[in-house]
């Protein structure tokens, strides 16, 4: 299948690249690149010694996704692009919605008008609202979303649903993800976050190099086994394996699904902090620091409904995770950057 991949030259998008090609699949990315280096995909082609084609541009411009179209027999896409900051969508929310619901509604626009009927959605765990019960299903409260970024997801999900619904030719597979972390084995490729870290396992890998002095662990005392906060840590290579497998699923099924991807598996930040020190013999000094506002204090999946219907469960462990990070890191240490 051709694949149009949004957003395809980022960190998830290009692991999934690499998975698409592995399962026989050719990926076609359009990316404008904000927030991602066209070199992740001359990585991926060193990876899987198959070249991507890249549009360089925005979801948004109608023209260009209509070239691409008549240049590419498009079979379905897979909608990464967007902007995935929490803080700076509190801060430009505007941006947010402009980037995020328009790219999505843009590119079913031209994918209807050409009869491509197929959308993996990019979702994430924000989209379930806080009051919810651990492991959240995917029948679990969603709402209450705590940030412009999290509305996003929340709103992209709403309109995709209601196309389907309108449609019965489409399929629409929206992913909830839970927290992406690792790169791949070969150290190639990986997350190259802009400036200072907002996520745990960049943070740690950046203080663990020497770049940052020390993580701030964002609270000890949530109601957790040793008070700082747990959440569903996932190997980046099971996501974009997870993918793979909704590809297979948008073949056989019209109409709209959700599935989260997730382990099922809780860990604290502490947790994170000793794992990553243990499987890479290196030292990550942290001090505990006030609790960031609008975090919740557990967070994880119940992964049984993928298992089910997709065939798809997380096969990479923490020590593998930690592994993963610390390989692409020491490799890279400016990411992609000279
Ligand atoms: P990323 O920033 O590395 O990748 C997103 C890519 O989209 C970037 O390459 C960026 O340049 C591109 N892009 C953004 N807006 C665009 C536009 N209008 N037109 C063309 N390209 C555009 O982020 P990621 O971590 O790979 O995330 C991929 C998707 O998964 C995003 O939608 C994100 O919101 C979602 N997600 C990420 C996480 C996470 O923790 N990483 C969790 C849940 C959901
Ligand atoms: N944390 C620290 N110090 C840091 C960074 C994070 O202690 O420097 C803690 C947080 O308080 C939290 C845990 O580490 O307890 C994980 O925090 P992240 O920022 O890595 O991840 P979040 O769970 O807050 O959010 C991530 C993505 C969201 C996505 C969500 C669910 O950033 O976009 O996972 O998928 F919506």
């Amino acid at each position: 299948m051709n694949v149009l991949v949004t957003g395809g030259a980022g960190y998830i998008g290009s692991h999934t690249c690499v998975e698409l090609i592995h399962a026989g699949h050719t990926p076609i990315v359009i990316d404008n690149l904000r927030n991602s280096n066209p070199k992740s995909l001359d990585r991926v082609r060193e990876i899987t010694g198959q070249t991507v084609a890249l549009y360089e541009g925005d979801v948004r411009d109608e023209a260009l996704l209509e070239r691409i179209f008549d240049e590419n027999e498009i079979h379905c896409a897979i909608h990464f692009a967007g902007l995935k900051a929490v803080g700076e969508s509190c801060a430009i929310p505007l941006e947010y919605y402009q980037n995020n619901l328009c790219s999505t509604m843009t590119l079913c626009k031209v994918m209807g008008k050409r009869g491509v009927k197929g959308i993996i959605f990019s979702s994430s765990a924000t989209v379930y609202s806080g009051d919810n019960e651990m492991p959240l299903r995917e029948n679990s409260r969603t709402g209450n979303c705590t940030n412009p970024y999290g509305w996003t997801k929340y709103m992209g999900e709403q309109i995709l649903r209601d196309i389907a619904k309108a449609d019965p030719q489409w399929s629409v597979v929206l992913l909830r993800y839970f927290n992406p972390v690792g790169a791949h084995e070969s150290g190639k490729i990986g997350e190259h976050p802009n400036g200072i870290p907002n996520n745990l396992m960049p943070y740690i890998s950046q203080t663990a190099i020497g770049k940052r002095e020390k993580l701030s662990v964002f609270g000890n005392d949530y109601a957790t086994h040793d008070g700082t906060g747990v959440r569903d840590y996932i190997h980046v290579v099971d996501l974009a394996r997870g993918h793979v497998a909704a590809v297979n699923y948008l073949c056989e099924h019209k109409g709209e699904a959700v599935f989260n991807l997730g382990t099922g598996t809780g860990y604290s930040v502490l947790d994170m902090v000793k794992a990553f020190e243990t499987a890479n013999g290196v030292k990550v000094p942290y001090v505990i620091a006030p609790r960031r506002p609008g975090d919740l204090d557990t967070c994880y999946a119940d992964p049984a409904k993928s298992a089910q219907i997709l065939g798809w469960t997380a096969k990479h462990d923490q020590n593998d995770m930690c592994r993963d990070t610390w390989n692409w890191q020491s490799q890279n240490p400016n990411g992609f950057d000279d």
